[in-house]
């Protein structure tokens, strides 16, 4: 699971099928047959929900996690990424890998020969906090319904948010959905980045046009414009909230810094906290998904999951 370019829709259904089961049948699964698989999370890159939603869900079923610790790792003597990685592939059936660097996490999946889950590799992809982010828009819209017209729009950094360019990429294979751009600072895109996105980019949108609204933060580790700062017409306040749609969503994959105010939280429409929920019903389906036909579920998901495949095919 590198990038959401390999997903289908038929595969985006299903995660979000079998993410609705285990949020609303939230059973115990420690009985199923996962106790002899091991996760290993390696990040090269600081992380609160991926990594620990990730565990959680493996947890879930009974499954066993590592967590590689850079700081306290033999890199620290020297070693290489590539040695590193060799070591690694032998004490694992599952890696979910984030790095700094984009086409890294690709370089890993080569030398493990083993699945590995992009949990993020640099200003690239993320795919799935793309698949938690659309599982949030499915529970909230019939999303995958021709005649739901949705407007999104996307705020924040642009060009650096990995998050945006999965979901984006994800929104994308679904014609009526109308996507829009605002760029925190007017001068933070890239000449390609601004012929890309063409009249799609907004400086000053109407809030109360959007359906969904998902901010970013500044990735200020690879950001290109260091000096992008925020305009303060762009953080979103209570005045703000006011011009919003009622039934519109506020997402935000976070971390947040100051692009949201926490004053919003309480308000319905803010669903950047359920998203962290829904990851680890959506990691859940990942890995079901992984370890199906390797491993026997139980009789009642086993035939929950016939019919859901036989609706895929
Ligand atoms: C994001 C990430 O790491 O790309 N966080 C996440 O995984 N929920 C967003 C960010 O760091 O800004």
């Amino acid at each position: 699971m590198l990038s959401v370019k390999d997903f289908s829709l038929q595969f985006v259904k299903n995660i979000c099928e079998k993410a609705t089961y285990y949020e609303n049948k939230p059973k115990d699964m420690s009985n199923l047959d996962y106790q002899n698989k091991i996760l290993m999370n390696i990040f090269f890159e600081p992380s609160t929900r991926t990594m620990l939603s990730f565990q959680t869900a493996m947890y879930k079923f009974g499954g066993k996690v590592i967590n590689f610790n850079k700081e306290i790792s033999s890199i620290n003597k020297g070693e290489s990424f590539k040695d590193t990685i060799m070591t690694l592939k032998n004490f694992a059936d599952v890696f979910v890998i984030r790095h700094p660097e984009i086409g890294k996490v690709q370089e890993a999946e080569k030398i493990l020969n083993k699945p590995v889950i992009n949990a993020g590799d640099g200003a690239g992809e993320h795919p799935t906090q793309a698949l938690l982010d659309f599982y949030t828009i499915f529970k909230h819209f019939d999303v995958f319904n021709e005649d739901t017209k949705l407007n999104i729009l996307f705020i924040g950094d642009i060009e650096n948010s990995r998050t945006i360019h999965s979901l984006d990429i994800l929104l994308k294979k679904l014609s009526h959905i109308n996507i829009h751009y605002k760029p925190y600072d007017k001068n933070s895109l890239s000449v390609e980045k601004k012929k890309e996105l063409g009249l799609n980019v907004k400086y000053y949108p109407n809030l109360e046009e959007y359906d969904v609204i998902y901010y970013t933060r500044i990735q200020k580790e690879r950001s290109i414009n260091t000096t992008a700062s925020y305009d303060k017409n762009d953080i979103l306040n209570l005045e703000k909230m006011k011009l919003i749609k009622k039934n519109a969503i506020i997402m935000h994959p976070l971390p947040r810094n100051n692009e949201i105010s926490p004053d919003v939280d309480s308000d319905p429409r803010c669903v950047y906290f359920e998203q962290i929920e829904n990851g680890i019903y959506v990691r859940m389906a990942i890995l079901n998904n992984l370890f199906s036909n390797k491993i026997p579920i139980d009789k009642s998901t086993a035939l929950l999951f016939a019919e859901i495949n036989k609706w895929e095919l």
